[in-house]
């Protein structure tokens, strides 16, 4: 069995049991894959230091070892608060009112990956296969071919792909998607975002796409696939099923005094819709005056890339969203909005999600969505809570007995609310059995291994573009 490299921008180790897990899809994702395969997990330390030395911090922790480097300030600035988080993340995410198109960020960006890879290269050995992660590096593959590494390569993004006239917005976006036809692999969430990938080769590039989903380009070929990302569903069940999971479901559910509770678990991130599902969730207090009382919105969201502006704005607009809404519905000993800007240790999490009746995920716009799958994981199956998700969620593609709404409409949002308040318990139990097989079947252990198979080659073109 070849040796993995994964490469990502954040490295995050695992933490202390009874430590605030990492927050972030990738990070869980990525623990939870390492542990199985000797590997090594390399990126940024999300330290910075006065000046780049490229020193490698190697450290083994619970069987993964990682190697980290710090970064200037001008480079996180310009690379990761800039580049990506300032034009790519929110182009992405089809905020092209929100994407900021800066020279500096692209030469930092570009700057940062030839960081990485020079860093990187004397950790290769010959038979290793190389995992890029995200769109903080999407051209850290063709720099790693032009120092000389012929190993087998792959991207996986997580977010999702944008469509192409959004995309040709972004100036030199032709170089930035010719680096990325050097990997052999390259995997997408869902069909919709390889569809789009597709559709810009096919339009901008002039390439022809084989049926296989393959491009060939400059003499080599490359895969292009769907590979949907799942939850650690061992790890996390067992996590439901902990005493501190128990300890969290109980304090929640006296603390609400026999009300329905809705969850809602997100990054703090203008693409999670936050804004829009409080404003839904007030609607719905507005127009069924009766069942107002009943209910309570407990809205988790740990703060996110705050030195980027348009985060440090969405911060404030929910503080006041919450204080209208709070203003507006609240009774003396009733807030139907509790809002908390903290992490959570992953069995204090589930403990939550089972003990809520309904499920809030919805995005905007989301590569896949983890909390979703999470939130049904967690669910006892003889008394399951309702999940509501976004049809703009990967996630939507595979959990389609999920009640799937617009996140847009507020009225929508707020029908789907009273719908789910009032779903029969055969209604509940027969949706989340099958959504249940879902998180179950395409955990993350399928989507590494998938992945992984296709990069070595071994499967390569089987299943091309099929979800899951
Ligand atoms: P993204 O990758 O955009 O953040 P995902 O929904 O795919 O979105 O993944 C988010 C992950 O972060 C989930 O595993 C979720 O449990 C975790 N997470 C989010 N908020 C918290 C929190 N407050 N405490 C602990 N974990 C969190
Ligand atoms: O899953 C999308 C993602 O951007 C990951 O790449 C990232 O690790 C996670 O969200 C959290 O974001 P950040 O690393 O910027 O805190």
């Amino acid at each position: 069995m070849s040796r993995l490299i994964v490469i990502s921008n954040r490295v995050s180790v695992p933490k202390a049991a009874g430590a605030a897990g990492a927050q972030g899809g990738l990070a869980v994702a990525l623990n939870s894959a390492l542990r199985e395969h000797r590997g090594i997990w390399f990126g940024w330390s999300g330290q910075e230091t006065a000046e780049f030395t490229g020193h490698l911090d190697m450290q083994r922790n619970d069987d993964v070892t990682t190697a980290t480097i710090d970064l200037e300030p001008q480079d996180i600035d310009e690379y990761y608060n800039g580049y990506a988080n300032r034009t790519l993340w929110p182009l992405f995410h089809y905020r092209i009112d929100l994407t900021e198109y800066d020279r500096n960020f692209g030469e930092g960006y570009e700057r940062v990956n030839e960081r990485f890879a020079d860093s990187v290269l004397p950790l290769i050995e010959p038979e290793d296969l190389v995992w890029v992660h995200d769109y903080h590096l999407l051209p850290l593959g063709s720099i790693l071919r032009g120092k000389g590494v012929k190993n087998r390569m792959g991207l996986f993004l997580h977010t999702p792909w944008p469509p192409t006239r959004l995309l040709a917005s972004l100036p030199f976006h032709e170089r930035l998607v010719a680096s990325m036809l050097e990997y052999d692999v390259i995997g997408f969430q869902t069909t919709e975002w390889l569809e789009s990938f597709m559709h810009y080769v096919q339009k901008e590039m002039g390439l022809k796409v084989n049926l296989d989903n393959s491009i060939d380009y400059k003499g080599r070929r490359v895969v292009a696939r769907a590979f949907p990302i799942g939850i650690d569903y061992a790890e996390f069940t067992q996590a439901a099923a902990s005493d501190e999971a128990g300890a969290a479901y109980k304090a929640l559910k006296s603390s609400v005094r026999g009300r329905k509770i809705l969850i809602g678990v997100d990054r703090l991130d203008y693409s999670k819709g936050l804004g829009e599902r409080f404003e839904g969730f007030a609607r719905f207090l507005s127009d069924h005056p009766d069942q107002a009382g009943d209910a309570v919105l407990l809205q988790i969201a740990p703060p996110s890339r705050g030195d980027v502006a348009s985060y440090q704005q969405i911060r404030e607009d929910l503080e006041r969203k919450t204080g209208h809404i709070n203003g507006a519905h609240a009774d003396v000993n009733f807030v139907p909005i509790r809002y908390v800007n903290r992490g959570y240790p992953r069995a204090q999490l589930a403990g939550y999600y089972r003990a809520a009746d309904i499920g809030l995920v919805t995005p905007l716009r989301d590569g896949m969505n983890l909390v979703a799958k999470e939130y049904v994981a967690a669910q006892d199956p003889e008394d399951p809570g309702v999940l509501i998700l976004s049809q703009f969620a990967g996630a939507a593609l595979q959990l389609k007995d999920a009640l799937l709404v617009n996140p847009h409409s507020s009225e929508h949002l707020a029908e789907t609310i009273k719908r789910a308040l009032d779903m029969p318990l055969e209604e509940r139990k027969r949706r989340h059995s099958k959504l249940l097989a879902s998180v179950r079947e395409e955990d993350v252990i399928h989507w590494r291994e998938q992945f992984v198979r296709a990069l070595a080659g071994k499967d390569r073109n089987r299943d091309a573009g099929k979800e899951g």
